[in-house]
């Protein structure tokens, strides 16, 4: 997507990811997705479970090759870096992982997690990076006292707390937040988030900001992409996309969010979303929402619609592009 601002940080241009799985065919966990991420935004990643917010994630994150298409970080891809560039990639944008308990080792103390990741930069020494754990578990929030002790004598918010420590310690610049604060209590969560957004105002951090849920990621995004089976149907600015959004996913996503005002939550009415999302397997060149989309006609099945500007800065893929018209449904 072309971005009349400065160069992006993480540019995602046609980015595919797919699975072979078994004899059944090709699983398109990620089919065409294309995003840019500006330095010191937060860009929110939406959709229902298997959209392949994950799969995206970890192929920015080199856990994965992607199987079309590229990313590039300061305009370099990714997958074209010599090996010092490609070390240096690795520290530069970190992940979070949604489950605190399962992405800690239960063997090592916090402080040997922390440091665990500053030593292939051999940039401190022993007592250096003890130091500087500390100094990061204090950042987070946690007790540096508490540097000797293992990942099962914390709570979840205080492992997930461990785990942003740890993102931490190769100083980076974007950290992918997977689901950060879905594995733990909604009286937890507001305060990992706003852990994320101090941390993010204090060392000027970029994120990639995956949630599945749509009021979440209001609050803390810049930009919003709305993914469904593998493809972003929308991407616009969180406060458009939320006051005016034009694809029927979107609108249906938004509608299942209640408002705090009771007067107004009784007016409103929910779009439901029938039907299960299948796995993106074998699927056909068709608008894929097509089967839940209560505004489906014969165009929908002439290929799978692309992303188009429909308003300055507001992204849609939908056949009906040019008849969405805010005032004509409104949820
Ligand atoms: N390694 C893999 N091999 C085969 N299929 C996979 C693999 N990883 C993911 N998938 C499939 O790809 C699709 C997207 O998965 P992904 O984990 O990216 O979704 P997600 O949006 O992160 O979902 P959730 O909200 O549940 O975390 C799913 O259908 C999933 O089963
Ligand atoms: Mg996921």
């Amino acid at each position: 997507m072309p971005d009349a601002m400065a160069q992006p940080l993480l540019d995602v241009r046609g980015l595919k990811k797919y699975f072979t799985v078994g004899r059944r065919g090709t699983l398109k966990a990620v089919n065409g997705v294309s995003f840019s991420i500006r330095s010191g935004e937060t860009f929110g990643l939406v959709g229902e479970s298997g959209c392949g917010k994950t799969t995206a994630g970890r192929v920015i994150v080199r856990l994965y090759e992607p199987t079309e298409g590229a990313v590039y970080y300061r305009g370099k891809d990714i997958s074209r870096l010599a090996r010092r560039e490609a070390a240096e990639y690795t520290h530069n944008v970190q992940m979070i992982f949604q489950d605190p308990y399962a992405s800690l080792d239960p063997r090592m103390t916090v402080e040997a997690i922390i440091a665990e990741g500053m030593r292939p930069r051999g940039m401190y020494s022993r007592g250096e990076s003890r130091d500087k754990a500390r100094e990061l578990l204090s950042r987070v929030g946690l007790s540096p006292e508490h540097a000797q002790r293992f990942p099962h004598e914390f709570s979840g918010g205080q492992r997930q707390r461990v785990g942003v420590a740890r993102a931490l310690a190769v100083n980076p610049e974007l950290i992918v937040c997977d689901e950060p604060v879905s594995a733990l209590d909604v009286s937890i969560q507001a305060q990992i988030i706003n852990l994320l957004r101090k941390l993010q105002r204090e060392l000027g951090l970029t994120y990639l900001f995956i949630a599945h849920d749509l009021s979440l990621v209001k609050y803390v995004s810049d930009r919003v992409g709305v993914m469904y089976m593998g493809s972003l149907v929308e991407v616009a600015s969180a406060e458009d996309l939320y006051r005016s959004p034009l694809h029927p996913y979107t609108r249906a996503l938004l509608s299942a969010i209640p408002v705090p005002n009771p007067i107004e939550e009784r007016g409103r009415r929910r779009v439901l979303l029938e039907g299960d999302v299948p796995p993106p397997l074998n699927t056909p060149d068709q608008c894929l929402f097509l089967g839940r989309c209560p505004h489906a006609t014969d165009r929908c099945q002439q290929g799978m619609p692309q992303l188009a500007q429909a308003r300055e800065g507001h992204w849609v893929a939908c056949a009906m592009n040019e008849e969405l018209n805010v005032d004509a449904y409104t949820i």
